[in-house]
C-alpha cells in the first residue's frame, strides 16, 4: 500500500520505518526540513535503540522516502497517518491541537481522490469527528476521504519492537471500508495473532488517554505509599515486590521513585482532565489531579532529601547528577524528573555536574545554565553528594569502590531505587533511597 506518515518525531519516524518494514511504500513528511534531510540520509534525529538499522534498511530497499510537502503526500498516499505532537498548551492544561489541525488544513485541500486519514496522535475525545467535518469541507474528494483513529502505545526505548510487535491493535472506524483498509495495512501484525479491537473513533481516542491515565495512576499509587513508608520507617521496595506478586495487581509500572515524566503521561492526564471539564464529567476524574500532585511532589522530596543529606543547605555544594533523560534508553528530556531535580538543586545554589549517556545534547539546549559532562567519573570528582535520577544500566554497573576515591564525601541518593544498596554500603558509601528506611 502507499502510505504517508505525517510528523516524523519519536512516534512518526519509527512508525514510518515500521510500515516500510511490512512491505508498504512509505513517504514520511514533516515541516522540519533539517529532520527530513537527516532521515532521508538514514540518520536518526533522536536516540532510539534499533531505529537507525530499521531506517537504513528500508531506505536502501527503496520503500521509504521523506519529504516536506503535504501536496506530495496527498498525491502519493492511499492512507495518511497523522503522528504530529499534541503538547500541553501554554497557560492551560489542555492539549495544543495546532499541529494536528495544521496537518488537516495543509493536506485536505490537495485530496482529490479517495483515501483514509488515520490519526495516531493522542488527542482529546471528539477530535476525529471534528477533523472529519474539516476534511468534508476542505477536500475536493469530500466524502471519499474518511477519518479513522488508531492509537499508538509505543514506549520510547522499545519503539521498534512495540511498532513491529504491538501487544494489541486498536482501530476506531466509521465504516467497513475503513476497517478493511486498516486490516490490509496491518495484515502482518494481524496474521501474528495480535489482539485486535475495532470500535468507533471516540472509543479509540479514549482507549489511549485511559491507558496512559491508568499507568500514571499506578505509578503515583506506589509513590504515594512510598511517602507513607518514609513517614513510618517502612521499606517501599519489598512492599512493591509483595504487591506485584498478586497477578491482579502485577509488578510492572509499580517501580517507586522519582515518578513519571516524558512527552506523554504528564500532559495526557492533564489534557484528559481539561477535556473532562469541557464535557462536564470532571468530578469522576478528580483523582487524576492527585495523581499529578503526588508525581510532582516526589521531585520536591528528592530535592529535600538531597538538602538534608548535605546538612540542611545546598548552597555551594558540589553534586554529581546521574541522568538527565526522563527514563533510560531515551534521549528525551521532555518533562524529565531528572532535569527538574537537577535544575532545582542548581537554583538552590548547588554546583551540579550532570552526566547522561545520551541526553546531554538535548539537556544542554533546554537548560544551558547547568553543567554537563560526558564522562561519568568527571561528575563524581570532588562531589559532596551524588544523586541517581535516571536508571540507566550503566549506573548499575558503576564501581562504588573506585568512585569513593574521587568524591569528597561518599554519599549517594538513589531516587530510582535501582542501585545495589549493599554493594554501595560495603564500599563505604552512605546511601539513601526514596521510600526506604535509613540504616
Ligand atoms: C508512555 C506509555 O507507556 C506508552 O504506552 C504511550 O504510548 C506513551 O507514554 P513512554 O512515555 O515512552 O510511554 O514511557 P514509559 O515507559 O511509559 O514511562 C513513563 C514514565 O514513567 C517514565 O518517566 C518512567 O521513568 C516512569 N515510570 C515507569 C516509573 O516511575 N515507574 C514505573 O514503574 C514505570
Amino acid at each position: 500500500m502507499r502510505i504517508t506518515v505525517i510528523g516524523t518525531g519519536y512516534l512518526g519516524a519509527v512508525h514510518a520505518a515500521g510500515m516500510a518494514q511490512f512491505g508498504h511504500d512509505v513517504l514520511g513528511v514533516d515541516v522540519d526540513a533539517t529532520k527530513i534531510d537527516q532521515l532521508a540520509h538514514g540518520v536518526a534525529p533522536f536516540y532510539e535503540p534499533g531505529f537507525p538499522d530499521l531506517l537504513r534498511e528500508n531506505i536502501d530497499a527503496g520503500r521509504l522516502r521523506f519529504s516536506t510537502s503535504l501536496r506530495e503526500a496527498a498525491d502519493f498516499g492511499d492512507v495518511h497517518f497523522v503522528c504530529v505532537g499534541t503538547p500541553q498548551r501554554s497557560g492551560s492544561a489542555a492539549a495544543d491541537m495546532t499541529y494536528v489541525d495544521a496537518v488537516i488544513k495543509g493536506l485536505a485541500p490537495h485530496l482529490s481522490r479517495n483515501c483514509l486519514i488515520v490519526g495516531k496522535s493522542t488527542v482529546p475525545v471528539g477530535t476525529a469527528a471534528r477533523l472529519a467535518s474539516m476534511v468534508a469541507a476542505l477536500a475536493p474528494a469530500a466524502e471519499g476521504v474518511q477519518v479513522a483513529w488508531n492509537p499508538e502505545f509505543l514506549r520510547e526505548g522499545f519503539a521498534v519492537n512495540d511498532t513491529l510487535h504491538p501487544d494489541r491493535l486498536v482501530v476506531g472506524v466509521e465504516s467497513a471500508e475503513a476497517e478493511a483498509t486498516l486490516r490490509q495495512v496491518y495484515a502482518e501484525i494481524l496474521d501474528a495473532g495480535t489482539p485486535y479491537i475495532a470500535t468507533d473513533v471516540a472509543t479509540a481516542e479514549l482507549v489511549k488517554v485511559s491507558a496512559n491515565a491508568f499507568l500514571a495512576t499506578k505509578i503515583s499509587f506506589i509513590n504515594a505509599i512510598s511517602e507513607v513508608c518514609e513517614t513510618v520507617g517502612a521499606d517501599i521496595v519489598p512492599l512493591a515486590a509483595a504487591l506485584g506478586h498478586d497477578p491482579r495487581i502485577g509488578s510492572r509500572f509499580l517501580a517507586p521513585g522519582l515518578g513519571f515524566g516524558g512527552g506523554c503521561l504528564p500532559k495526557d492526564i492533564r489534557a484528559f482532565l481539561a477535556r473532562a471539564e469541557e464535557l462536564g464529567v470532571e468530578d469522576v476524574l478528580t483523582f487524576l489531579k492527585n495523581v499529578d500532585a503526588v508525581n510532582v511532589s516526589r521531585r520536591r522530596s528528592a530535592v529535600d532529601l538531597a538538602r538534608a543529606m548535605l546538612g540542611g543547605s545546598l548552597k555551594d555544594k558540589r553534586i554529581a547528577v546521574l541522568g538527565a533523560a526522563f527514563k533510560p534508553n531515551s534521549d528525551d528530556i521532555r518533562d524529565s524528573p531528572a532535569l527538574y531535580v537537577a535544575s532545582a538543586l542548581h537554583e538552590s545554589g548547588a554546583h551540579v555536574r550532570i552526566h547522561d549517556p545520551e541526553a546531554i545534547e538535548n539537556a544542554r539546549t533546554s537548560h544551558p545554565a547547568l553543567n554537563y559532562t560526558t564522562e561519568v567519573q568527571k561528575a563524581f570528582e570532588g562531589a559532596q553528594l551524588a544523586v541517581h535520577l535516571t536508571e540507566w544500566q550503566e549506573y548499575r554497573e558503576l564501581d562504588p569502590q573506585y568512585l569513593s576515591t574521587l568524591v569528597t564525601t561518599p554519599q549517594i541518593l538513589d531516587a530510582r531505587n535501582a542501585l545495589d544498596i549493599d554493594l554501595w554500603r560495603a564500599a563505604g558509601w552512605t546511601i539513601r533511597a526514596m521510600g526506604r528506611p535509613t540504616r
